[in-house]
């Protein structure tokens, strides 16, 4: 139920993300998005679009400075990855189980679930079935930030904004590109959009303020992708793919930089009811992003019940531990942004019940870019 107070509404967990509990894992579970025929999904985006006249391109040095970072490290996905590269899924998920890094373990009690009588196949399976899936969320993902990015050179009213936005743009296309055709040339099988992304993106394409599309996009959806890139980067062995992310993270650093930078300068001039939508757009977002880890697409083609998965998801604490782990940069973000501590701490609140809030003093994406060294053309040869 809404709560009002000094002028401003307040939403509860209910109206927020369609249930009380966020840990309600069987509903997590349960949630099965629009499922559409192959073809188009069509979402009512709401912003106009705006000229702007002023085009003094050094009124925001330090988006200048991105500007240009962004345009000296184009690459390009058709030349610069080593396609030709082969890859065994099939012995690369063997490898995983056999080296114990997925399977049943001692501390799991699997004897109540479908997964009782699941051997070495079936887990090897699993193995693969989450990689098309992971890679396949990678890929609409990149989409909606292509798209949301075409709609930021529309609504932002800066033109140093519009310049850097131009330059995602055509990043983003990079990025589908590159992931579409791993998936298709290197992988087993394509998954649809998970239903907990799926309704993020809508609400990011379909709202007419245009610092949310930020906000979702670049903030939280970006500020994700970048942790879950670096996590599957340092532990895939397939050379192709290491690569391939250790390109896009590189230009995703940018990406979350550039939100952090403009919003900032937004935020700043907000009232306390201004901030406090913000932040329970970005609580949303945030428990969005982490319910599309459950991956309930997977189970539901592995034959396994909502409630079998529950199970398990409720006992590993590994996954846990990683789904927490992929915070790491969204919760120093939204510390630097002021959305941390805005209205007497909510999101602080919210992010400690979420288990995240340990990430607040890690390294701010700013940071991060300032002192990452360069992946582009005139960089390649010195870094591989
Ligand atoms: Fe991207
Ligand atoms: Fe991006």
């Amino acid at each position: 139920m809404s709560i009002t107070e000094k002028g401003n509404t307040f939403h509860s967990n209910q109206e927020l993300i369609g249930r009380t509990e966020i840990n309600d894992l069987e509903a997590i579970f349960n949630e099965v998005g629009a499922i559409e025929p192959d073809g188009f999904h069509i979402v009512e985006d709401h912003c106009p679009a705006e000229f702007t006249w002023n085009y003094d391109k050094g009124a925001r040095p330090a988006l200048d400075k991105l500007y240009e970072k962004a345009k000296r490290t184009q690459w390009n996905g058709s030349t610069d990855l080593p396609w030709e590269t082969p890859v065994d899924q099939e012995a690369l998920a063997t490898l995983a189980y056999e080296q114990g890094a997925t399977g049943p373990v001692a501390s799991r009690d699997l004897s109540h679930t479908a997964l009782a009588s699941w051997g070495k196949k079936e887990w090897v399976t699993l193995n693969m079935e989450y990689q098309n899936w992971m890679l396949s969320q990678f890929l609409h993902g990149e989409q909606g930030a292509l798209l949301c990015t075409a709609k930021i050179v529309e609504t932002v009213p800066w033109i140093d904004a519009k310049y850097y936005a131009a330059t995602q743009v055509m990043d983003e296309a990079r990025h589908v590109e590159v992931f579409s055709r791993y998936l298709d040339t290197k992988l087993n099988g394509h998954y649809q959009l998970n239903a907990h992304l799926g309704l993020l993106l809508d609400d990011v394409l379909a709202d007419s303020r245009w610092d949310l599309t930020y906000l979702g996009m670049q903030i939280m959806v970006e500020g994700l992708a970048l942790a879950a890139f670096g996590f599957m980067h340092q532990t895939t062995s397939e050379p192709l793919l290491k690569q391939l992310l250790r390109y896009v993270m590189a230009d995703e650093a940018r990406h979350v930089a550039f939100g952090v930078l403009s919003l900032q300068e937004v935020y700043a001039d907000m009232s306390a009811g201004e901030l406090r939508d913000r932040q329970e757009f970005a609580f949303e977002a945030a428990l969005r992003m982490r319910d599309r880890l459950a991956a309930q697409e997977v189970w539901d083609r592995m034959g396994v019940a909502p409630k079998d998965a529950a199970v398990v998801a409720g006992q590993d604490q590994g996954r846990l531990e990683f789904q927490s782990m992929l915070f790491s940069k969204i919760v120093p973000n939204c510390k630097k942004l002021g959305l941390l501590d805005a209205g007497d701490g909510w999101l602080r609140d919210r992010f400690t019940e979420m288990g995240v809030i340990i990430f607040e003093d890690f390294v701010d994406t700013v940071a991060e870019v300032d002192l990452a060294a360069e992946v582009g053309p005139a960089e390649r040869a010195l870094v591989d």
